[in-house]
């Protein structure tokens, strides 16, 4: 007999009762109770604020184990995809369930260059955001604007899903990068189909028409461990948003402007440049670290250590510790010094010896080191954000996907408890007290 869990509750009319509720077991033995009729029969709801414990779907792209640190993007371990992946093989993982063929591979790798290009038409959009606008701003606005200038939109078995897929995947990078190129008023540089995927990237953003410009490989190399380490995550804030949205028919561009708002925020992929400021207010304020771990134990400070700690991860973030290496790597390569490198390395041990930290299982997280590496390859740290974006991209259009195909989708709609008043009465204006709450 198939598992289940037993629920016993009062009905209205106080009797005893009890309804069973079946188990659904993961393949890697993850249970959920399917409460898909608790409300219809009992009249109950569940109550989870944050989704602490709340499955939101049945999914078969990434993987993670938060107790031993472990993530999988389609079984594949995190650690031997961003050894051995380029991002775009990892995007058509993600996406299409399958490591690509060598054609496959040459083929979307070919696609997506010849797409890269912008519409001319949003230059001028470019040029209308104010020079200081902040990356993400221009980003989300100029996503959701693709589904302007592409209207074609399906569900995500035919061509044209296929298509925008493609699209989005190549006009990302352009997108960023003729950010970067507007706030500081240089001259936005095409997409070249000759370069690679991260190698185009950055050339986009540094090579300037009046000088040869040439890519560093190692940046090439290092961008794209980070833009692995970034592609999925299963369902984070942004990624849940992205699935909301898609569920309503939204298109595959609005849905995923939609997740760039939110990952935007401190506290997902905004996070990346509050470390790097962070770390950069230590320095200039002496570099006493023992003084800001004690700041963030202060509830009443409203300060919290950047980069640090997980919804998931409660031993350690695997793409943490790539990123460190890398970091650590690119550095000693380049044989630059960089005394918030070394910041971050004590701050880190300071926490880790911390009782505050141990106790909570607070950790490094993916953004403690990776915006030291774009800081040293010159990315401007307002724009860390649009490169996690960047990153996260295929596990969006995954998600979206995977919901589109998904037969049993529904609209995504949670409920409530309502805690307000139960029936208010008209008040003429002259006579409200005009009390907020
Ligand atoms: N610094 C100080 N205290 C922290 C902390 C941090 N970075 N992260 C969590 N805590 C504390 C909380 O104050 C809370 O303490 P309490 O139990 O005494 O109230 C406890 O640890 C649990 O935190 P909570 O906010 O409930 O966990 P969460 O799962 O809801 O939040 C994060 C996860 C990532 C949002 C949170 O750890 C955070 O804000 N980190 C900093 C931002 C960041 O780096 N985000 C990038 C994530 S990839």
């Amino acid at each position: 007999m198939s598992e289940t869990v037993a629920i016993h509750y009062k009905d209205a009319q106080g009797a005893e009762q009890k309804i069973e509720l079946p188990v659904i077991t993961g393949s890697e033995n993850e249970k959920g109770i399917d409460i898909g009729v608790l409300r219809a029969k009992t009249g109950f709801i569940t109550l989870d604020p944050g989704y602490m414990n709340t499955g939101a779907c049945q999914s078969a792209i990434t993987y993670i184990d938060g107790d031993k640190g472990i993530l999988r993007y389609r079984g594949f371990p995190i650690e031997v995809l961003a050894e051995k992946a380029k991002f775009l093989d990892v995007a058509h993982l993600l996406i299409y369930g399958a490591l690509p063929t060598k054609s496959q591979l040459l083929n979307f790798e070919n696609e997506i260059a010849q797409h890269a290009l912008l519409h001319e038409d949003m230059k001028e959009m470019f040029e209308a955001f104010p020079k200081g606008a902040h990356p993400m701003a221009m980003l989300t606005s100029m996503m959701a604007s693709l589904s302007a200038f592409y209207q074609d939109d399906e569900g995500a078995a035919g061509e044209v899903f296929d298509l925008n897929v493609v699209r989005i995947l190549a006009k990302v990078p352009s997108l960023i990068a003729y950010g970067y190129k507007r706030s500081v008023g240089r001259p936005f540089m095409y997409p070249s189909t000759k370069l690679g995927y991260c190698e185009n990237f950055l050339q986009m953003m540094f090579s300037l028409p009046t000088e040869p410009y040439e890519v560093d490989p190692d940046y090439a190399e290092v961008l794209n461990q980070l833009l692995v380490c970034h592609a999925d995550h299963e369902q984070n804030c942004s990624t849940s948003t992205v699935r909301i949205a898609r569920s309503s028919r939204a298109s595959l561009f609005a849905s995923v402007a939609a997740g760039v708002c939110s990952l935007w925020g401190p506290l997902h992929g905004g996070a990346n440049q509050e470390v790097i400021e962070m770390l950069q207010w230590i320095k200039d304020d002496g570099g006493d670290v023992k003084k800001v771990v004690e700041l963030a134990k202060k509830k009443d400070s409203g300060f919290r250590l950047m980069g640090f700690g997980h919804r998931v991860y409660k031993n350690f973030d695997p793409r943490a510790k790539i990123i460190k290496a890398a970091a650590d790597k690119l550095l000693g390569k380049l044989k630059v010094s960089d005394p918030l490198l070394d910041i971050a390395k004590e701050l880190e041990e300071a926490a880790l010896k911390d009782a505050y930290f141990v106790e909570r299982k607070l950790y490094p997280n993916v953004d403690f080191y990776s915006g030291i590496i774009y800081k040293t390859m010159g990315i401007p740290v307002k724009a860390f954000p649009a490169m996690f974006a960047l990153g996260r991209m295929p596990g969006w259009i995954a998600h979206a996907r995977e919901l589109s195909n998904d037969p049993a989708n529904k609209i995504g709609r949670p409920r409530q408890i309502y805690t307000g008043p139960n029936v208010s009465s008209f008040v003429p204006l002259e006579q409200r007290a005009g009390a907020r709450s």
